[in-house]
């Protein structure tokens, strides 16, 4: 049997090219670090190479800052997390003024995640970052309670989740509109589908699972908010299948959302048909793993004899045995 390296003679690792084209983008590599994951990103500069990412997601924005939930925010969950943080967030004007200048050193595509609790809300959000230099576009969170419709999310309805993203659409002039859609949803290929007809250039797959740890001797949650979204390796398959839905739905490119810890997490995404990753609780275990799985990515592809991503991309074989 011919070795790897025998098979790639003549082509050394960095021959493989691991950049990708999200609409009009395109990103060094199909990592990125996910929302809420990875602060403003400002914070990480001191340990991270951010410009070897292919792009940073930020913090939750919405119109006016929020202190968020109460203590305790995090639980360690067995091959996972659950955290409640309440959407705490300093604000969008701040995140203009405060961050977005320190940002803009370094050489990182930067996609501001926005949200609010009626579509006014995000699209005022969106128009205020419009009018700001240094990102490369917007990703709508629409995983959030619509106030206005009594509580009930954005993201788990196809109708209201349209009509967010046309808003958000009409009011993001300048940049690609990504937009993260829940988990929760009964058709994902429908509701892939009501999205994309809206004119999203990209779609984020999937956010938290609504989930609860409590301790049967205190009788109390772990958490303040007593619900938390689960994340980490747990929820992998699950959004695994999520991604391979939407991929099947429409043709616009999908990020691949959900416990992602190693490369061979990131070439499982890919293989569904996700044009990038986005690595989230991971970053909490090591904060530079967004900048190591680029390296580790390039090395597993070039051993697979692999030197460009759609080689790999969507190729998935249904074909049973
Ligand atoms: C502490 C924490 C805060 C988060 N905050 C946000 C947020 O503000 N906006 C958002 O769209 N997703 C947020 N998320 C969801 C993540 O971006 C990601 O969708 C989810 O954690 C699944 O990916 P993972 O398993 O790699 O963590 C947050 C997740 C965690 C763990």
């Amino acid at each position: 049997m011919t070795s790897p390296s025998a098979a790639n003679s003549g082509r050394s690792p960095a021959d493989v090219d691991l950049s990708v084209a999200i609409g009009a983008l395109r990103l060094r590599n199909p990592i990125i670090a996910a929302s809420g994951t990875f602060g403003y990103g400002v914070e990480f500069a001191h340990l991270v190479a951010l410009d070897r990412l292919g792009g940073l997601v930020t913090k939750g924005l919405s119109l006016q800052p929020i202190e968020g939930a109460p203590a305790p925010r995090l639980c360690e969950t067995p091959s996972g997390m659950l955290n409640a943080v309440g959407l705490q967030n300093v604000g969008v004007r701040a995140f203009v003024e405060q961050k977005l200048p320190e940002l803009r050193k370094f050489d990182v595509p930067v996609f501001a995640n926005v949200f609010g609790y009626c579509q006014e809300d995000y699209v005022e959000v969106i128009r205020i970052l419009e009018d700001a230099d240094g990102l490369s576009g917007y990703e709508l969170n629409i995983s959030c309670p619509n106030v206005k419709k009594g509580g009930l999310q954005f993201g788990n309805d196809p109708e209201t989740a349209a009509e967010i993203t046309r808003a958000a659409r009409k009011a993001a002039l300048k940049r690609p509109l990504w937009v993260k859609l829940s988990p929760l949803v009964a058709d994902m290929g429908l509701m892939a589908r009501a999205v994309a007809a809206e004119g999203a250039d990209a779609l984020t797959v999937a956010n938290t699972y609504p989930a609860m740890v409590v301790d049967h001797r205190t009788r109390k949650s772990r958490l303040g908010n007593m619900t938390g979204g689960l994340s980490g390796p747990a929820i992998k398959p699950i959004t695994l299948r999520l991604v391979w839905e939407a991929c099947k739905a429409i043709e616009i490119p999908v990020l691949g959302l959900g416990g992602i810890e190693t490369a061979n997490d990131v070439l499982d995404y890919i293989l569904m048909g996700a044009t990038a990753v986005q690595v989230g609780t991971a970053s909490f275990t090591d904060p530079r793993i967004s900048e190591r799985l680029g390296a580790e990515l390039r090395n597993l592809f070039f051993d697979d004899k692999l030197f460009n991503i759609s080689e790999l991309r969507g190729r998935f074989l249904t074909e049973i045995g």
